[in-house]
Protein backbone atom coordinates (compact mmCIF):
# COMPACT_ATOMS: atom_id res chain seq x y z
CA UNK A 1 0.00 0.00 0.00
CA UNK A 2 1.31 3.92 -0.92
CA UNK A 3 0.19 7.27 0.76
CA UNK A 4 -2.06 5.41 3.27
CA UNK A 5 -4.49 6.97 5.04
CA UNK A 6 -7.05 5.54 8.20
CA UNK A 7 -9.88 7.22 8.49
CA UNK A 8 -11.95 6.28 11.34
CA UNK A 9 -16.19 6.94 11.21
CA UNK A 10 -15.60 6.29 7.27
CA UNK A 11 -19.08 4.57 6.70
CA UNK A 12 -20.94 7.56 6.53
CA UNK A 13 -20.95 11.24 6.51
CA UNK A 14 -17.75 13.55 6.81
CA UNK A 15 -15.28 10.48 7.00
CA UNK A 16 -16.52 8.81 3.99
CA UNK A 17 -16.28 12.32 2.36
CA UNK A 18 -12.70 12.59 2.97
CA UNK A 19 -11.96 9.18 1.91
CA UNK A 20 -13.49 9.99 -1.63
CA UNK A 21 -11.39 12.52 -1.31
CA UNK A 22 -8.27 11.15 -0.62
CA UNK A 23 -8.68 7.95 -2.66
CA UNK A 24 -9.39 11.29 -5.84
CA UNK A 25 -5.64 11.82 -5.34
CA UNK A 26 -4.82 8.31 -5.71
CA UNK A 27 -3.88 7.35 -1.78
CA UNK A 28 -4.83 4.02 -0.68
CA UNK A 29 -7.20 3.86 2.52
CA UNK A 30 -7.90 1.82 5.72
CA UNK A 31 -11.91 2.28 6.69
CA UNK A 32 -12.66 2.02 10.27
CA UNK A 33 -16.23 1.76 11.54
CA UNK A 34 -18.81 -0.16 12.87
CA UNK A 35 -21.33 -0.66 9.85
CA UNK A 36 -18.67 -3.49 7.75
CA UNK A 37 -21.11 -3.24 4.82
CA UNK A 38 -20.69 0.10 4.44
CA UNK A 39 -17.08 0.00 4.67
CA UNK A 40 -17.31 -2.87 2.00
CA UNK A 41 -19.41 -0.98 -0.22
CA UNK A 42 -17.41 2.10 -0.39
CA UNK A 43 -14.06 0.21 -0.74
CA UNK A 44 -16.18 -1.07 -3.77
CA UNK A 45 -16.54 1.90 -5.24
CA UNK A 46 -13.03 3.64 -4.76
CA UNK A 47 -11.03 0.93 -5.81
CA UNK A 48 -13.21 0.53 -8.51
CA UNK A 49 -13.46 4.57 -9.77
CA UNK A 50 -10.05 5.40 -8.87
CA UNK A 51 -7.87 1.76 -8.78
CA UNK A 52 -6.46 2.38 -5.35
CA UNK A 53 -6.20 -0.17 -2.40
CA UNK A 54 -8.65 0.22 0.61
CA UNK A 55 -8.72 -2.08 3.50
CA UNK A 56 -11.97 -2.11 6.12
CA UNK A 57 -11.48 -2.86 9.51
CA UNK A 58 -14.47 -3.02 11.39
CA UNK A 59 -14.34 -1.99 15.08
CA UNK A 60 -16.34 -0.48 17.24
CA UNK A 61 -13.88 1.98 18.90
CA UNK A 62 -16.05 3.07 21.71
CA UNK A 63 -14.95 -1.09 23.03
CA UNK A 64 -11.96 -1.99 25.17
CA UNK A 65 -8.80 -3.02 22.97
CA UNK A 66 -10.44 -1.73 19.76
CA UNK A 67 -7.15 0.77 18.89
CA UNK A 68 -5.00 -1.78 19.61
CA UNK A 69 -6.98 -4.19 17.28
CA UNK A 70 -7.05 -1.39 14.76
CA UNK A 71 -3.43 -0.95 14.72
CA UNK A 72 -2.78 -4.50 15.12
CA UNK A 73 -4.93 -4.85 11.60
CA UNK A 74 -3.19 -2.38 10.04
CA UNK A 75 0.22 -3.83 10.36
CA UNK A 76 -0.71 -6.88 8.37
CA UNK A 77 -0.94 -4.94 5.51
CA UNK A 78 0.99 -1.96 5.50
CA UNK A 79 4.55 -0.65 7.52
CA UNK A 80 3.59 2.73 7.40
CA UNK A 81 0.46 5.01 7.99
CA UNK A 82 0.88 8.48 6.33
CA UNK A 83 -2.04 9.97 7.04
CA UNK A 84 -4.24 9.39 10.04
CA UNK A 85 -8.14 11.21 10.12
CA UNK A 86 -9.28 10.85 13.40
CA UNK A 87 -12.96 11.45 12.16
CA UNK A 88 -15.52 9.48 14.20
CA UNK A 89 -17.41 11.17 16.66
CA UNK A 90 -21.43 11.73 18.01
CA UNK A 91 -23.33 13.92 20.24
CA UNK A 92 -26.75 13.90 21.80
CA UNK A 93 -28.89 16.86 22.72
CA UNK A 94 -30.62 16.98 26.18
CA UNK A 95 -29.82 18.55 29.73
CA UNK A 96 -26.48 16.58 30.82
CA UNK A 97 -28.25 15.18 33.87
CA UNK A 98 -31.53 13.80 32.10
CA UNK A 99 -29.34 12.29 29.46
CA UNK A 100 -28.29 8.21 29.75
CA UNK A 101 -24.87 7.84 31.60
CA UNK A 102 -24.04 4.99 29.24
CA UNK A 103 -24.39 6.98 26.12
CA UNK A 104 -22.35 10.43 27.72
CA UNK A 105 -19.42 7.47 28.56
CA UNK A 106 -19.63 6.24 25.40
CA UNK A 107 -18.95 9.75 23.60
CA UNK A 108 -16.08 10.34 25.82
CA UNK A 109 -14.40 7.27 25.13
CA UNK A 110 -15.01 7.67 21.06
CA UNK A 111 -14.50 11.42 20.75
CA UNK A 112 -11.58 11.76 23.23
CA UNK A 113 -10.39 8.34 24.42
CA UNK A 114 -9.92 6.70 20.72
CA UNK A 115 -8.62 9.76 19.23
CA UNK A 116 -5.89 10.33 21.55
CA UNK A 117 -4.91 6.70 21.72
CA UNK A 118 -4.92 6.42 18.21
CA UNK A 119 -2.64 9.31 18.18
CA UNK A 120 -0.78 8.14 20.78
CA UNK A 121 -0.06 4.61 18.79
CA UNK A 122 0.44 6.26 15.47
CA UNK A 123 3.00 9.41 16.25
CA UNK A 124 5.73 7.70 16.73
CA UNK A 125 6.62 5.81 13.83
CA UNK A 126 5.70 9.01 11.93
CA UNK A 127 8.43 10.91 13.86
CA UNK A 128 10.72 7.87 12.64
CA UNK A 129 9.94 8.33 9.35
CA UNK A 130 10.70 12.20 9.53
CA UNK A 131 6.77 12.52 7.39
CA UNK A 132 3.01 12.56 8.72
CA UNK A 133 -0.28 14.10 8.71
CA UNK A 134 -3.16 13.52 11.15
CA UNK A 135 -6.23 15.32 10.71
CA UNK A 136 -8.84 15.57 13.73
CA UNK A 137 -12.32 16.19 13.69
CA UNK A 138 -13.12 18.89 16.37
CA UNK A 139 -16.09 21.47 16.00
CA UNK A 140 -16.91 25.43 16.12
CA UNK A 141 -18.65 23.55 19.81
CA UNK A 142 -15.24 23.47 20.77
CA UNK A 143 -14.79 27.09 21.22
CA UNK A 144 -17.39 27.57 23.48
CA UNK A 145 -19.55 25.92 26.19
CA UNK A 146 -22.85 24.02 25.14
CA UNK A 147 -26.13 24.20 27.31
CA UNK A 148 -28.14 21.36 26.14
CA UNK A 149 -25.26 19.45 24.47
CA UNK A 150 -22.89 20.07 27.13
CA UNK A 151 -20.69 16.70 27.11
CA UNK A 152 -20.28 16.96 23.16
CA UNK A 153 -19.26 20.02 23.15
CA UNK A 154 -16.59 19.44 26.21
CA UNK A 155 -15.34 16.55 24.21
CA UNK A 156 -14.76 19.16 20.79
CA UNK A 157 -12.98 21.54 23.53
CA UNK A 158 -10.87 18.71 24.23
CA UNK A 159 -10.66 17.68 21.13
CA UNK A 160 -9.89 21.48 19.51
CA UNK A 161 -6.85 22.25 22.55
CA UNK A 162 -5.13 18.77 22.14
CA UNK A 163 -4.70 18.82 18.34
CA UNK A 164 -3.08 22.41 18.76
CA UNK A 165 -0.72 21.23 21.17
CA UNK A 166 0.62 18.70 19.74
CA UNK A 167 1.13 20.36 16.44
CA UNK A 168 3.16 22.86 18.98
CA UNK A 169 5.42 19.86 20.30
CA UNK A 170 5.69 18.14 16.58
CA UNK A 171 7.07 20.82 14.98
CA UNK A 172 10.19 19.70 13.24
CA UNK A 173 9.25 16.72 12.76
CA UNK A 174 8.18 16.79 9.83
CA UNK A 175 4.15 15.96 11.46
CA UNK A 176 1.74 17.77 10.98
CA UNK A 177 -1.66 18.40 13.03
CA UNK A 178 -4.49 19.89 11.70
CA UNK A 179 -7.66 20.46 13.47
CA UNK A 180 -11.16 20.74 11.43
CA UNK A 181 -13.49 22.89 12.87
CA UNK A 182 -17.08 23.28 11.35
CA UNK A 183 -20.27 24.30 12.01
CA UNK A 184 -23.40 22.27 11.15
CA UNK A 185 -23.11 19.80 8.69
CA UNK A 186 -25.28 17.88 6.90
CA UNK A 187 -24.32 14.28 7.96
CA UNK A 188 -25.86 11.31 10.27
CA UNK A 189 -25.12 13.58 12.84
CA UNK A 190 -28.12 15.38 13.54
CA UNK A 191 -30.42 12.32 14.02
CA UNK A 192 -27.76 10.29 15.34
CA UNK A 193 -28.03 13.52 18.15
CA UNK A 194 -31.41 14.06 18.18
CA UNK A 195 -31.20 17.48 16.64
CA UNK A 196 -34.80 18.15 14.72
CA UNK A 197 -35.41 21.90 15.05
CA UNK A 198 -32.32 23.05 17.01
CA UNK A 199 -32.09 26.22 15.39
CA UNK A 200 -27.82 25.74 14.63
CA UNK A 201 -28.51 22.88 12.04
CA UNK A 202 -31.37 24.67 9.88
CA UNK A 203 -28.64 25.66 7.69
CA UNK A 204 -26.18 22.56 7.79
CA UNK A 205 -23.00 22.76 5.33
CA UNK A 206 -22.40 19.91 2.65
CA UNK A 207 -20.19 17.03 3.73
CA UNK A 208 -18.49 17.16 0.74
CA UNK A 209 -17.66 20.96 0.57
CA UNK A 210 -16.31 20.18 4.79
CA UNK A 211 -14.25 17.23 3.78
CA UNK A 212 -12.30 18.84 1.04
CA UNK A 213 -11.82 22.04 3.16
CA UNK A 214 -10.49 19.85 6.02
CA UNK A 215 -8.49 17.60 3.45
CA UNK A 216 -6.88 20.55 1.71
CA UNK A 217 -6.16 22.16 5.38
CA UNK A 218 -4.11 19.10 6.15
CA UNK A 219 -2.39 19.11 3.22
CA UNK A 220 -1.01 22.48 3.74
CA UNK A 221 -0.07 21.39 7.16
CA UNK A 222 -2.61 23.96 8.82
CA UNK A 223 -3.04 24.46 12.14
CA UNK A 224 -7.01 24.87 12.11
CA UNK A 225 -9.51 25.08 9.16
CA UNK A 226 -12.81 26.39 9.13
CA UNK A 227 -15.62 26.04 6.63
CA UNK A 228 -16.81 29.60 6.71
CA UNK A 229 -15.05 32.84 7.45
CA UNK A 230 -17.48 33.77 9.24
CA UNK A 231 -17.38 30.99 12.05
CA UNK A 232 -13.14 31.58 12.37
CA UNK A 233 -13.99 35.21 12.37
CA UNK A 234 -16.86 35.21 15.20
CA UNK A 235 -14.95 32.36 17.61
CA UNK A 236 -11.64 33.95 17.21
CA UNK A 237 -11.94 37.58 17.55
CA UNK A 238 -15.43 38.20 18.79
CA UNK A 239 -16.75 34.96 20.99
CA UNK A 240 -13.61 35.71 23.34
CA UNK A 241 -14.48 39.67 23.72
CA UNK A 242 -18.02 38.69 25.37
CA UNK A 243 -18.93 38.45 28.60
CA UNK A 244 -19.24 34.77 29.45
CA UNK A 245 -23.13 34.55 30.39
CA UNK A 246 -23.99 36.07 27.22
CA UNK A 247 -22.11 34.06 25.46
CA UNK A 248 -24.23 30.90 27.26
CA UNK A 249 -27.23 32.79 26.86
CA UNK A 250 -26.44 33.03 22.98
CA UNK A 251 -24.84 29.72 22.89
CA UNK A 252 -27.88 28.07 24.63
CA UNK A 253 -30.59 29.58 22.07
CA UNK A 254 -28.70 28.18 19.42
CA UNK A 255 -29.24 24.51 20.69
CA UNK A 256 -33.00 25.15 21.47
CA UNK A 257 -35.17 22.98 19.39
CA UNK A 258 -38.13 25.49 18.12
N1 LIG B 1 -22.24 16.97 11.41
C1 LIG B 1 -21.90 18.07 12.10
O1 LIG B 1 -22.69 19.02 12.23
C2 LIG B 1 -20.52 18.17 12.71
C3 LIG B 1 -20.04 19.44 13.04
C4 LIG B 1 -18.78 19.55 13.61
C5 LIG B 1 -18.02 18.41 13.84
N2 LIG B 1 -18.51 17.20 13.51
C6 LIG B 1 -17.70 16.01 13.79
O2 LIG B 1 -17.41 15.35 12.57
C7 LIG B 1 -17.16 13.98 12.84
C8 LIG B 1 -17.94 13.12 11.85
O3 LIG B 1 -19.31 13.29 12.09
P1 LIG B 1 -20.41 13.28 10.95
O4 LIG B 1 -21.08 14.57 10.97
O5 LIG B 1 -19.85 12.80 9.67
O6 LIG B 1 -21.43 12.21 11.59
P2 LIG B 1 -21.97 10.80 11.08
O7 LIG B 1 -22.51 10.94 9.69
O8 LIG B 1 -22.88 10.33 12.14
O9 LIG B 1 -20.66 9.89 11.03
C9 LIG B 1 -20.04 9.43 12.19
C10 LIG B 1 -19.09 8.33 11.84
O10 LIG B 1 -18.49 7.83 13.05
C11 LIG B 1 -18.65 6.43 13.11
N3 LIG B 1 -18.81 5.95 14.47
C12 LIG B 1 -19.78 6.29 15.36
N4 LIG B 1 -19.63 5.61 16.50
C13 LIG B 1 -18.55 4.80 16.33
C14 LIG B 1 -17.90 3.85 17.15
N5 LIG B 1 -18.35 3.56 18.38
N6 LIG B 1 -16.81 3.20 16.66
C15 LIG B 1 -16.36 3.46 15.41
N7 LIG B 1 -16.91 4.38 14.59
C16 LIG B 1 -18.01 5.02 15.05
C17 LIG B 1 -19.92 6.14 12.29
O11 LIG B 1 -19.88 4.84 11.73
P3 LIG B 1 -20.64 3.54 12.30
O12 LIG B 1 -22.01 3.98 12.72
O13 LIG B 1 -20.62 2.62 11.13
O14 LIG B 1 -19.79 3.06 13.42
C18 LIG B 1 -19.77 7.16 11.16
O15 LIG B 1 -18.96 6.64 10.14
C19 LIG B 1 -17.54 13.74 14.30
O16 LIG B 1 -16.36 13.73 15.08
C20 LIG B 1 -18.38 14.96 14.64
O17 LIG B 1 -18.32 15.27 16.02
C21 LIG B 1 -19.75 17.04 12.94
Amino acid sequence: MKNVALITGASGGIGRELAKVHAAAGGDLILVARRAHELENLKHELETAHGITAVCVPADLTEFGAVHHVIEQCRQVTDSIDILINNAGFGGHGKFYERDWAKEASMIRLNIMALTELTHLVVPTMIKAGRGQILNLGSTAGFLPGPMMANYYATKAYVNSFSQAIAEELKGTGVTVTVLCPGPVETGFGAEANLDGVEAFKHATNANHVAKIGYDAMRRGKLLAFDSWKFAFLLGWVVPLLPRKLVLFISRKSMEKA
